[in-house]
């Protein structure tokens, strides 16, 4: 009678205890906690500071002192991953100078690894190990570091004067990756459709730096005639790292007989050095009379004696 009791009475116990362990083991199952990164892969650029996404989405206000957090990475066709960033109750570690995760975003949930001045040796795949007592959760993405290219364009020094050959560079400097793409349009007149220009480019090899970034310098050989005068040159950048095509203008200037520049400036010169002469006469005269009505109106010579000097 008391056995059977018993037994009846512990029935809600038992179930209980099962749906604890049930639930427990629900918690537990990789899946109920969530990390997301930026996807599987994220760019960033190089020797600036990284942020490596790992969140847990719509997290509540969590305690820290029952989370820890891991971050790996596996350099590209490397099989070993090394320890990058681990922080759980109070102990906190980097196996990278400057990696870390901050706090106050840990306890909302967010877990990003932190790489200040991120290099191009450190592109790979970056493992976030996220545990919120009893739960953990995981997630990978690759990373990418870039660099963007900075690109300018001008005439070739020392240009052959009148309508002989003339080169135009368009010079892109510290990139990475390698891959670029630089091509050149043209506008005859203004307000002009833009043409494509296909002849006469040359882009030479793809120069590597001492910090692993790329230059690259494209030519545009041009035998310009007079209507040529005023066209712009458009130099056209893409590059994985940016956004948008970048385009860099260059308008060509034709200049008139090199005789003619040559009586031109002298004569220019010859202009100025009377009129120099002239301003400074006529500045002395001013000076003379000035400084002999001011003796008379009472003012302070030598205020008006130093107005003209420079
Ligand atoms: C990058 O991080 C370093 C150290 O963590 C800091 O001193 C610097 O101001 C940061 N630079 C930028 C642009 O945020
Ligand atoms: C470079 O740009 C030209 C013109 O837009 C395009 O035809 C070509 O496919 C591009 N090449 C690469 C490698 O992206
Ligand atoms: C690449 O271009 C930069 C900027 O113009 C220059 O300082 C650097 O010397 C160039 N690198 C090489 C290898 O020529
Ligand atoms: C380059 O020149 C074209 C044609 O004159 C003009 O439409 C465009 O706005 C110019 N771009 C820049 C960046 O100056
Ligand atoms: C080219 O055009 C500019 C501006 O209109 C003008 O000053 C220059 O004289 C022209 N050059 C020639 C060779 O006609």
């Amino acid at each position: 009678m008391a056995k059977r009791t018993a037994g009846w009475g512990s029935l809600p116990w038992l179930l209980f205890l099962v749906l604890v362990l049930v639930s427990r083991s629900k918690t537990l199952t990789a899946g109920f906690l969530q990390v997301e990164m930026a996807g599987k892969t994220q760019m960033v650029f190089l020797n600036k500071n990284a942020t490596v996404f790992c969140k847990i989405p719509d997290s509540p206000h969590l305690n820290i002192r029952h989370m820890g957090v891991t971050w790996f990475w596996k350099s590209r066709g490397s099989e070993t991953e090394v320890k990058v960033f681990e922080f759980f109750g109070n102990h906190k570690m980097a196996f990278r100078p400057g990696a870390g995760v901050s706090p106050w975003r840990l306890e909302r949930g967010d877990a990003s690894l932190q790489l200040p001045a991120v290099q191009l040796g450190e592109a790979g795949e970056y493992r976030c190990e996220l545990v919120v007592t009893p739960q953990k959760a995981q997630g990978r993405v690759q990373l990418e570091v870039v660099a963007h290219p900075v690109s300018s364009v001008f005439q070739e020094r020392d240009p052959v004067r009148g309508s002989e050959d003339r080169r135009i560079l368009c010079k892109s400097s510290g990139f990475y990756p390698d891959k670029i793409n630089i091509t050149w349009t043209k506008w005859p007149q203004k307000d002009s459709q833009d043409q494509e220009v296909s002849e006469g480019i040359v882009t030479g090899p793809t120069i590597k730096n001492e910090d692993g970034t790329y230059n690259v310098t494209s030519y545009l050989r041009l035998k310009p005639s007079l209507e040529d005068n005023m066209t712009v040159y458009q130099c056209v950048v893409w590059h994985p790292s940016l956004l948008t095509r970048q385009s860099f203008n260059f308008t060509l200037t034709l200049m008139g007989s090199e005789k003619k520049a040559g009586l031109q400036s002298i004569i220019q010169s010859c202009l100025e050095s009377i009129l120099i002469i002239l301003i400074r006469f006529f500045s002395f005269l001013a000076v003379s009379i000035g400084y002999g009505s001011s003796q008379a109106t009472g003012v302070t010579p030598a205020a008006a004696v130093t107005m003209p000097d420079p």
